[in-house]
């Protein structure tokens, strides 16, 4: 086995270690996303046709978060049935200083088709140089560059860039055209409601003049910045922001699980959808979300193919570079819902190594084994 731990099993023999330690991306996915009811082959986002034809035909989309949408989250997410997924927020001046930090933000990683790459800031002339760099290094695999004017952060919006720029129409404006001047990719904006709950709602004006400047589709988030992620979403500035404007609509807040994708979509008129928090411990949502609008039946993954997608995650991890703290949240969301969850939680935040991991999964999975036969036995007694 290329990985060298059993995706069966969740064993991982001494032998497969140093194999394993080098081991790409898309050999973990060929080996673990079937047993975790995910595809290993991820299709890539059309190529042909408008951004408004290829949305709709692809509506779900995984969302811009930052410290959680890396290289192997989004891998999960597209084996998961994700159409497209995004980068976390990319910062132009970070490009413009060239840290090779901030690049590898923004890089697809293999076997990643293809990439949505979000940008942030507040100097056009920045965007413009960081749009330019972006389609160079990603060529064929860029499929579109969004401009974040959402985040509510303090230390983001205190210099002028994600939500501050609601309150700076013309500025957003120009921020836009900087970006077209340079990407041959279409350049779309991610907005919220407004900066202030207590101020109007904003969106629907500043989507339009957005598209005017050019921007292929708007994705809206509808809280405000004040409330950050707390409070309830309001999808009616969705619907309201997808009757304004003619180029199409990604909805984002409160997309919990696969029914609320498809009831956002249905029930504002946006042409797709970002799933954010409804994907922690769920890659499923996607393929599921897909289901529900053929008008097919969800499939509800077993909890041993929640342990195989625990493994599969902590091995791309491992498979892309990145810091395995992130396998500390992945694993509460996993665990969450399975039989002594806060035992195996506390386990899992002991847990140091990738083997570590793995060794839980197993130990985890034998135990499920262990009741489902000890239940079946009790079946046939009484039976
Ligand atoms: C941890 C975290 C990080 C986020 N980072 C970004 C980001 O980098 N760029 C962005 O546009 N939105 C970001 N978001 C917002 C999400 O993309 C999404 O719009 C928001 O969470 C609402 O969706 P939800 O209520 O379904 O989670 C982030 C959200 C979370 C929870």
């Amino acid at each position: 086995m290329s990985a060298g731990r059993d995706a069966g099993t969740g064993t991982h023999p001494a032998a497969g270690r140093n194999q394993a330690a080098g081991c790409a991306a898309a050999a973990v996915l060929e080996e673990w996303a079937p047993a975790a009811g995910l595809s290993a082959r991820i299709a890539p986002f059309p190529r042909t046709g408008t951004l408004a034809e290829r949305l709709a035909a692809n509506p779900f989309l995984m969302a811009p978060m930052a410290g959680v949408s890396d290289a192997a989250y989004r891998l999960l997410a597209r084996a998961g049935g994700a159409a497209l997924a995004y980068t976390e927020m990319v910062s132009v001046a970070g490009l413009h200083y060239g840290g090779e930090k901030t690049w590898e933000l923004a890089c697809p990683r293999d076997p990643e088709p293809d990439l949505a790459v979000q940008l942030f800031g507040s100097k056009p002339e920045q965007f413009r140089e960081a749009a330019a760099a972006v389609q160079e290094r990603l060529g064929e695999k860029l499929v579109l560059i969004d401009v974040n004017m959402a985040c509510p952060v303090p230390k983001v919006t205190r210099k002028g860039e994600g939500s501050a720029l609601l309150d700076e129409p013309e500025l957003a404006a120009r921020i836009v055209r900087a970006c077209l001047a340079e990407a041959d990719v279409p350049v779309t904006c991610k907005i919220r409601k407004a900066r202030t709950s207590a101020g109007p709602e904003v969106a629907p004006e500043f989507a339009r003049a957005m598209a005017d400047a050019g921007a292929s589709a708007i994705a809206v988030h509808g809280r405000t910045a004040s409330q950050l992620y707390r409070g309830e979403a309001d999808w009616g500035t969705v619907e309201r922001v997808a009757a304004a404007v003619d180029v199409p609509v990604i909805a984002s807040g409160d997309v919990r699980d696969a029914s609320a994708a498809v009831r956002i979509r249905r029930e504002t008129g946006a042409c797709a959808v970002m799933v954010a928090r409804g994907t922690y411990g769920n890659p499923w949502v996607f393929s599921n979300a897909r289901r529900l609008l053929a008008g097919e039946p969800e499939v509800v993954p077993t909890a041993e193919q929640r342990l195989s997608a625990l493994a599969c995650h902590v091995l791309l991890l491992e498979a892309t570079g990145a810091h395995l703290a992130r396998a500390r949240s992945a694993a509460g969301w996993y665990l969450k819902g399975m039989p002594d969850a806060s035992t195996w939680r506390d386990r899992a935040m002991r847990c140091r190594t990738v083997d570590d991991y793995l060794a839980l999964a197993s130990a985890l999975r034998a135990q499920l084994a262990e009741e489902g036969a000890a239940r079946a036995a009790e079946g046939e007694r009484r039976a």
